[in-house]
C-alpha cells in the first residue's frame, strides 16, 4: 500500500522519480506526488489525483532538479484527493515528505505537540512532517535528530523519505513494518519501496530494516539505528531482468501473467530439482516439517485460497495434521496450538502486515516457520526461519493469477519430498504430474476465445454471480469468486455445492449466472445435482468438468490431471472469464478500484 521513492544523483531527478513510481502504482494509484529540489530553498512541490499519468501531465518539465522525493497512494486517513496526496510538508514548506504506512497513536502525537499547528490534510502523515519542523524549531535540533526523534515518537507501521530544502544534498529514510530499500548507483543513489521501482538505475540493494534511518547523499549511503550506532551492511544485487516488468505485446499484465502459467510449473520443476534430477528442498525445512505436530497455513486473499488447497496435498501427502487461517483473523484470535507447531506463510509479496503480525508474535512464541514468497529478501522472507521462492516472476497485475498457481505447485513439491521422506510415497510423480499440468494449462490459455464468448454470454450484465463447488472444486469456486468480484465488480460468491441450500439459494433469480466447477469424481454427480436445483430456479448455468467427468453439453472441460492437482487447471477458465468480463465492462483490469497489490496495513 502506497509506493515511496527517493532519488539524488545528477540526471533530471523528476523522470526517475516518475518512472520509479510508474513501476510502483501496483501499490496504491489513488494519487500521487513529487518534490524535486536543486539548488537550496528552490524545491517543487507536484500532486494529482488519480494515477501517474495525470501526475505526470501536471509535472512542469522546464523544472531542473538532480534529488527528490514522490509517492503514489492509498488512501486510508482522508480521502483520495489532491490535498492528500504526497508529499506533504511542515507549515514552513522547509521539511518535505512521503510516507508508506500507518501512524496509531496520530492522535496522541497531535495533542501532544501540535495543537498549534494548523494541519491542512487530513492525513497522518501530516503530523510526521509537522514533528519534525516542532523539534527543529522547538528544541534546536539538526534535520537528522529532529527526524530521529520524530520517528521514535511514532507508533505504527512507515517507510519514510526526508527532503530538508535548506540542505538539498540529502535524502533522509527510516522505516519501520513497512518495507524501504537504499539503491546504489556510481554518482547517484536511490530509494524505494520495492527494486522494481529503480531497476532501471540500478540492480545493487542495501535493505534498511526497522527501527533504522538513512542518511543518503549523491555519493553515499549511511545507515545508523536509534542509538546513533552505524551499521555497516553489505549490498544485494536484484535478480530483476527489467523486460519482465514490461507488458510486451499484451494489453494488460493480468493476460501476460495468465498466459506465463505453463511456463512457470516448468520452471518451477526445475528451480527445485537436484543434480540427480529429483525434487529436493533443504532438508532443515523437512526435518523440522516432520518434527513438527500440526501445521498452520497463513495468509490473506488469493494466497489463502492457495492455501486450502496446500492443507490437502500436505495432509495427503505428509500425514501431519494441517490448518489453514486467514492471517487477519489468526494474530488477535489465536487457537489454542499444540506443542510443535510449523508455520507456513503464504504471501506472493512478502510484504502483507496481516500476516507479518502473526508470524512477529510466533516468532515471539519461537515457533518455526516457512515463507513461501514471490519476493526473495521481503520482509517476510527475512523474518520466517526458512523461504521458499514461488520464481514466478514480478506478478504486476493487482489480481493474482500465476503467484496462486506458482503457491499450489511449490506446496505439492514440498508436501512430495517430505511424504518421500516420511516413507509414505514409493514412487515420486510431482515432476511427471506438474509437467502435465504445464500442458494442461497451455491448452486452455489457448482457448482464449471460447472462454471470451462465455463471458460475453454469462457476466456481460449480470449484478451478481455464483461459483460452486465440493472439495477442491469448493476451495477453486472461492477463488475464482474472488477474481470475479474485484475485477469485474460483479459481487460474486464462491460456495460449498452443498452448502447453497441450506439457504443461500433464495438469491437466484432469473438469469443469475451459476458456475459449477466438477472435477472429482466422489462428489461430481452431487454437484451436478445442486446445479440443477439452481437452474430448476431460473439460474443460468455452466460447468467447467474434468476430461473422464465431462458430460454432453458442458462449457469447459479441463483435461485430466492428478486430481490433488486439479485447482492449478480449473482455475485457468475461471481466471480468463473474469479477465474478459472486466475487459467488457470496460474496467482498468490491471488496477481495480479501491485495491492495491501489496497490502502492508493490517
Ligand atoms: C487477489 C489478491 C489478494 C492477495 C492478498 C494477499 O487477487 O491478489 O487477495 O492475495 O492481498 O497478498 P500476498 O499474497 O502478497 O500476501
Amino acid at each position: 500500500m502506497c509506493g515511496i521513492v527517493g532519488y539524488i544523483g545528477s540526471k533530471d531527478a523528476k523522470e526517475v522519480l516518475l518512472h520509479g513510481l510508474e513501476k510502483l502504482e501496483y501499490r496504491g494509484y489513488d494519487s500521487a506526488g513529487i518534490y524535486v529540489i536543486r539548488e537550496q530553498n528552490d524545491g517543487h512541490l507536484f500532486k494529482e489525483k488519480g494515477r501517474i499519468a495525470a501526475l505526470r501531465d501536471k509535472v512542469d518539465v522546464s523544472v531542473e532538479a538532480n534529488a527528490g522525493i514522490g509517492h503514489t497512494r492509498w488512501a486510508t486517513h482522508g480521502e483520495p484527493s489532491v490535498r492528500n496526496a504526497h508529499p506533504h510538508q511542515s507549515t514552513s514548506g522547509r521539511y518535505t515528505i512521503v510516507h508508506n504506512g500507518v501512524i496509531e497513536n496520530y492522535q496522541e502525537v497531535k495533542d501532544a505537540y501540535l495543537e498549534d499547528v494548523e494541519l491542512v490534510s487530513e492525513t497522518d502523515t501530516e503530523i510526521i512532517v509537522q514533528l519534525i519542523a516542532w523539534f527543529a524549531e522547538n528544541e534546536g535540533l539538526d534535520t537528522l535528530d529532529a527526524f530521529k526523534k520524530t520517528i521514535v515518537t511514532l507508533e505504527g507501521s512507515y517507510a519514510i523519505a526526508l527532503i530538508d530544502k535548506e540542505d538539498p544534498d540529502v535524502v533522509y529514510a527510516a522505516k519501520n513494518k513497512s518495507p524501504l530499500l537504499l539503491g546504489k548507483g556510481d554518482g547517484f543513489n536511490v530509494i524505494c519501496s520495492d527494486a522494481m521501482a529503480m531497476i532501471k538505475e540500478t540492480n545493487q540493494f542495501v535493505e534498511l530494516m526497522d527501527k533504522e534511518v538513512a542518511v543518503v547523499t549523491k555519493d553515499s549511503l549511511s545507515i545508523e539505528n536509534f542509538s546513533g550506532d552505524i551499521i555497516e551492511r553489505n549490498h544485494y544485487i536484484a535478480e530483476l531482468d527489467s523486460n519482465d516488468l514490461e507488458k510486451g505485446t499484451y494489453p494488460y499484465y493480468m493476460l501476460k501473467e495468465i498466459d506465463e502459467q505453463p511456463a512457470v510449473m516448468r520452471k518451477l520443476v526445475l528451480k527445485y530439482q537436484d543434480e540427480e534430477g529429483k525434487l529436493s528442498i533443504d532438508p532443515e525445512i523437512v526435518n523440522t516439517m516432520m518434527d513438527s505436530d500440526r501445521i498452520y497455513i497463513i495468509a490473506a486473499g488469493t494466497s489463502y485460497h492457495a492455501g486450502l488447497v496446500g492443507k490437502k496435498l500436505l495432509e495427503e501427502m505428509t500425514n501431519i495434521p494441517t490448518e489453514v487461517h486467514v492471517s487477519s483473523e489468526f494474530g488477535y484470535h489465536t487457537p489454542l496450538l499444540p506443542e510443535k507447531p510449523f508455520f507456513i506463510f503464504i504471501s506472493q509479496s512478502g510484504e502483507t502486515a496481516d500476516s507479518r503480525q502473526v508470524l512477529v508474535k510466533m516468532n515471539e512464541l519461537g515457533h518455526p516457520s516457512l515463507t513461501v514468497t514471490n519476493v526473495a529478501g521481503s520482509t517476510l522472507s527475512r523474518e520466517s526461519n526458512f523461504t521458499l521462492l514461488l520464481n514466478a516472476g514480478p506478478e504486476i497485475a493487482v489480481a493474482s493469477t500465476k503467484a496462486y498457481t506458482a503457491q499450489i505447485a511449490v506446496l505439492a513439491i514440498l508436501s512430495e519430498v517430505v511424504g518421500m521422506e516420511k516413507g509414505l510415497i514409493d514412487e515420486p510423480t510431482m515432476i511427471h504430474d506438474l509437467g502435465i499440468v504445464a500442458n494442461a494449462m497451455q491448452t486452455l490459455v489457448d482457448e482464449k476465445d471460447v472462454i471470451e464468448e462465455l463471458a460475453s454470454e454469462y457476466l456481460s450484465i449480470t449484478r451478481n454471480a455464483f461459483y460452486i463447488g465440493r472439495g477442491m472444486d469448493y476451495h477453486v469456486a472461492l477463488e475464482a469468486a474472488l477474481k470475479l468480484k474485484e475485477i469485474s465488480y460483479i459481487q460474486t460468491e464462491g460456495f460449498a455445492a452443498g452448502e447453497l441450500k441450506h439457504g443461500t439459494i433464495a438469491l437466484i433469480e432469473k438469469g443469475t449466472p451459476v458456475i459449477a466447477l466438477v472435477t472429482e469424481q466422489a462428489v461430481a454427480g452431487h454437484t451436478r445435482g445442486n446445479l440443477q436445483e439452481t437452474r430448476a430456479r431460473g439460474a443460468h448455468t455452466m460447468v467447467i468438468s474434468m476430461d473422464g467427468l465431462d458430460r454432453p453439453g458442458d462449457h469447459i472441460v479441463i483435461p485430466k490431471v492428478n486430481p490433488l492437482l486439479s485447482a492449478l487447471v480449473s482455475v485457468i477458465p475461471t481466471q480468463l472469464l473474469s479477465y474478459y468480463c472486466s475487459l467488457h465492462r470496460g474496467n482498468d483490469v490491471d488496477k481495480p478500484r479501491n485495491l492495491a497489490k501489496s497490502v502492508t496495513v493490517e
